[in-house]
């Protein structure tokens, strides 16, 4: 029995989570588990409603959980950035969620804008530091709006933090299913601070000497997603660095709608969401894309060690993505619980045959 806490959260979030938990549900039906699930309020109209953003007892109400799915958060009507840091980045740090971990996938060649590239290219893991960087929120702005405007935001990398996501991206990149290799990405050359990275990646990687390792700058890797993709299995970074990659990573693999990411600390609750933002120009309009969303459902389960939950949900995914079915390059028009309906009966198809 799994107690799950879902965040619908803003804009097309909870259009998409409503399409996961059909997922979820049918998956437990199909596989024989069984969950109960806590929702929670959390995000833009709640605080317009009531004033409160994540109240004080929220940490310790997901810590009791086994695992929370997120949709979106982020509002125009609110203050830039505020909701997105007082529920997201909070219960990223307050409950160390330490690990961004990113699957950039493409299961079918047509769903990619690169030319000549198809899936066998396309399989990497993006490991993304997740609670330290330019994302904790030193700095501030002194005489703001005036001529002599100052603005200071400080990147933080502690060696326990920078050591832990390198240790889980070798640990990623040694199991039999992966090319037993881990680049990092950073960008030492211009912030001298980032050879914090470069001193951790050497020393962790004695202890993985099966494991090729090679390291370049954020703008080669940028260059290098597009013209040789094939080049990454498992990429690991700091959190800004995995953030604007893993958009990119995102738009190979078939649009910011099909991602997935799971921000884990291993062995406690961990929380699962599509990548993408609120979308607020489509929200309420059944035209977001859940894949993304269900994708986080898949990797929730994994997560909690139904592995074949999870695959049966990855697998009807990559079967409809074959088949030309889901959204993505061309494919457009589909609603949004159509999608959650066909992935659903993709999985009735496939249940009980052999993978
Ligand atoms: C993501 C998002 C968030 C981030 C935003 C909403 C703060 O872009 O999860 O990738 O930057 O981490
Ligand atoms: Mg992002």
């Amino acid at each position: 029995m799994y107690r799950i806490g879902v965040i619908p959260g803003d804009g097309v979030g909870p259009e998409v989570v409503r399409e996961g938990l059909k997922v979820l549900d049918r998956a437990a039906e199909v596989c024989g588990f069984q969950y109960e699930r806590v929702e929670f309020p959390w995000g833009s109209d709640h605080y317009l409603a009531t004033g409160e953003l994540l109240p004080s007892s929220a940490l310790d109400e997901l810590r009791r959980l086994d695992a929370i799915f997120l949709g979106a958060l982020g509002d125009p009507r609110l203050e830039r950035g505020l909701i997105e840091r007082a529920v997201l980045m909070t219960i990223r740090f307050e409950l160390d969620l330490y690990i961004n971990l990113r699957p950039i996938n493409l299961y079918a060649e047509r769903l990619t804008p690169l030319k000549g590239v198809g899936p066998v290219d396309v399989d990497m893991m993006v490991v993304r530091e997740n609670t330290e960087d330019a994302y904790v929120g030193i700095g501030g702005t002194l005489r703001a709006g005036t001529p002599q405007e100052t603005a200071v935001a400080e990147m933080i990398y502690t060696r326990p933090g920078v050591e832990r996501a390198i240790r889980y991206a070798f640990e990623l990149a040694s199991r039999p299913d992966r090319r037993q290799k881990v680049t990092l990405v950073d960008k030492s050359n211009a912030i001298r601070a980032q050879e914090i990275w470069r001193r951790a990646f050497a020393d962790v990687a004695r202890d993985y000497p099966a494991v090729e390792t090679d390291a370049l700058y954020v703008d080669a890797t940028a260059m290098w997603m597009v013209t040789d993709p094939a080049r990454f299995d498992v990429i690991v970074t700091t959190n800004l660095f995995g953030d604007i990659l893993t958009d990119l990573g995102a738009a190979i693999q078939g649009g910011l709608g099909s991602a997935a990411s799971a921000n884990i600390h291993p062995g406690r609750v961990s929380m699962f969401e599509p990548i993408h933002g609120s979308a607020p120009d489509i929200a309420g309009q059944n035209l977001a894309s859940p894949v993304g969303a269900i994708s986080a459902v898949a990797m929730m389960l994994n997560y909690l060690g139904d592995v074949s939950a999870s695959d049966l949900i990855q697998r009807s995914i990559r079967d409809l993505l074959k088949q030309n079915q889901l959204p993505g390059l061309g494919v457009t028009g589909l609603k949004t619980n159509r999608v959650g309906d066909m992935v659903v009966a993709q999985m009735e198809r496939l249940a009980g045959q052999p993978a």
